[in-house]
């Protein structure tokens, strides 16, 4: 669906996409996820043919991006990272407008409207004007502009940006529900909205891909990740013993809290122990108030994943 093979665009001093490389294939919702300045809008502007790359090819949905553009822009519909829209006009003008910019036949237009608006939420507020909405909402304008002409791809950037939180809730679920009959990138520098709402992961920094993997591998390969952190209440010393004798466990730091011990357990690669850990704690009949995965930030990703890399290349030098 879309090919990108080593795209590069370069501004006077610096690329700001770099020799990247990567397939989103029919079906798959990839997320682009990265810091601020990655190179993720970069990636997406020449993607919906707004920018010319430097160098390298981009294919979507079979057109080329740079000598295509025309059918590119027809099959895909963009979520641009600050929605332009006409603020003097009301919504339902405004996506009418866009059909017919879209050349949605006269006859289809009403009914891909009111697809669109129920789908993103804003049909009762399709009589308003675009000025008047609160951010959220106009994020959602921008949404079903994008889906109006029901493009085969979506491209997404950064589709969440400046909701709260219940309103984020809503656009992943709207995006998942998507995701049954598009093909979509969307980008975000949250990592839980990626592994809720994409099969793929590609991770983006300073324009270059620095892994790429199903969201559940990559959490995996995180050592920090499989840290899980404890609340348990009983002898502190002895349930760290028995702890420390669950298979698959490499590593039980212990911290007084009070009443209470935490806990934080270190599985060995590949595994993730919070059920033997339960069987064990209960086995011995102490009282468990808490587990959860350590949370990681984008941050400490960016430090593994890095050193990881710099840790092999040293290795195979
Ligand atoms: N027109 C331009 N001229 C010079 N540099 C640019 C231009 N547009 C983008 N850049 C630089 O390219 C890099 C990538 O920018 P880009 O907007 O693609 O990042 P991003 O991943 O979308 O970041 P964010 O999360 O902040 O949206 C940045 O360092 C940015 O400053
Ligand atoms: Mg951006």
């Amino acid at each position: 669906m879309i090919s990108v093979r080593n795209l590069t665009k370069r501004y006077v001093n610096k690329a700001a996409v770099d020799n990247i490389s990567f397939d989103v294939e029919d079906g798959d919702i990839v997320g682009l996820l990265g810091p601020n300045g990655a190179g993720k809008t970069t990636t997406m502007r020449i993607l919906t043919c707004f920018m010319p790359a430097t160098e390298g090819t981009a294919t979507v949905a079979g057109h080329d991006v740079f000598n295509d553009s025309l059918s590119v822009r027809q099959k895909t519909g963009y979520l641009p990272e600050n929605v332009p829209l006409y603020l003097d006009m009301r919504v339902k003008e405004y996506l009418y407008f866009r059909a017919r910019l879209k050349k949605i036949p006269r006859r289809d237009r009403k009914q891909k409207m009111g697809e669109c608006l129920e789908l993103c939420g804003i049909t009762d507020v399709q009589n308003q004007i675009i000025g008047t909405l609160s951010k959220g909402y106009k994020q959602r304008v921008g949404l079903a502009d994008a889906l109006i002409h029901d493009p085969e791809i979506l491209i997404l950037d950064e589709p969440t940006i400046g909701l709260d939180p219940n309103q984020i809730r809503q656009i992943r679920k709207v995006i998942k529900d998507l995701g049954k009959k598009h093909t979509i990138l969307l980008s975000t520098h949250i990592l839980p909205e990626v592994e809720m709402v994409c099969n793929k992961v590609i991770i983006i920094n300073k324009g270059k891909i620095v892994a790429m993997d199903t969201p559940a591998n990559l959490m995996n390969q995180l050592k920090s990740v499989r840290n899980v952190v404890l609340e348990v209440k009983g002898d502190g010393k002895k349930i760290e013993e028995s702890l420390s004798r669950v298979e698959g466990i490499s590593s039980v730091v212990w911290r007084e809290k009070g009443e209470v011990n935490e806990f934080i357990v270190e599985a060995v690669e590949g595994k993730d122990l919070r059920e033997d850990i339960f069987k064990c704690i209960v086995k011995d009949n102490y009282i468990l108030r808490e587990m959860k995965r350590k949370a990681i930030t984008l941050e400490e990703i960016f430090h593994q994943i890095t050193t990881t890399e710099t840790e092999e290349i040293q290795k195979n030098a």
